[in-house]
């Protein structure tokens, strides 16, 4: 068990204490702080806990047990900040919910794909383990992810993340302000393609590289807005509401699951 933080103290970067959280154990992590009232309204009762930088808490009762929504920001080193503060808090399960590309062509616009492990192309989790050691999610989250999806008839993928510092060159994007991708990124899709990862994200590696160097466990799952086998482009609004709607009914029925007393 590491540090935990005293129950009144408001951490630096996410602004909230151990009291706020009601004893909370599970937390959900979207990327977007706009995505995080949504969320919380989905699973229950809510209230508001505080908003700091990309920060944005609420908490959520879920038939009875206390789930704590709060977004990380984009990218691994604020969902690595966020994590280590959450730990202190309490927090041992946290589950990544945000979008993604894919790269196969059998995972469409509006699906879901729940990562079980990821690629480390990024830097933060280089700060805890060292490369050779995998980004893999925790199994009994996942499967509980994967039962979820079952049960909101969703439908769903299971594949490896590449997790990318970038949304531009790591993720091969040429539709960029100089349209140049480094000699390193050049072929690097139909790679991850061949070698059968399914999707791009920015923050899977982290969290799992992080929780794990803690021993608490971590999971995610991802609505798919863009189709990189079809476009660079994100999808229009209509799938970004059917995307989030998916991921929404998956965590809900597997918090449900996992949380029955
Ligand atoms: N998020 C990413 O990182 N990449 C995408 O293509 C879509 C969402």
């Amino acid at each position: 068990m590491g540090k935990l933080a005293k129950k009144s103290e408001i951490l630096y970067h996410i602004g909230i204490s151990a009291n706020m959280l009601k004893g909370a154990k599970y937390a959900l992590l979207p990327g977007d702080p706009g995505r995080v009232e949504a969320l919380a309204k989905a699973l229950g009762t809510a209230e508001f806990l505080g908003s700091h930088r990309e920060y944005t808490s609420w908490l959520a009762d879920l038939e009875g047990t206390p789930i704590l929504i709060c977004s990380t920001g984009m990218g691994g080193p604020s969902v690595a900040i966020g994590v280590e503060e959450l730990a202190r808090l309490g927090i041992t399960h946290f589950i990544r919910v945000g979008t993604t590309g894919s790269i196969q062509e059998k995972v469409n616009l509006g699906d879901v794909v729940i990562n079980n492990a990821a690629v480390r192309l990024e830097g933060t989790s280089g700060h805890y383990a060292p490369i050779e050691f995998p980004a893999v999610a925790d199994l009994q989250l996942t499967n509980a992810l994967v039962t979820g999806a079952q049960k909101a008839k969703v439908k769903y993928h299971v594949g490896i993340s590449i997790s990318s510092d970038t949304f531009w060159p790591g993720q091969e994007r040429y539709d960029s302000f100089t349209g140049y991708v480094p000699r390193r990124f050049q072929g690097s899709c139909a790679e991850w393609q061949q070698l059968g990862a399914t999707n791009y994200e920015m923050e899977a590696a982290t969290l799992f590289i992080v929780a794990q160097s803690f021993g608490l466990a971590a999971a995610c799952v991802c609505g798919v807005v863009a189709k990189r086998t079809k476009s660079e482009k994100v999808a229009e609004k209509a799938i970004y509401i059917k995307a989030s709607a998916a991921f929404e009914a998956t965590v809900k029925e597997a918090l449900l699951l996992l949380t029955k007393k």
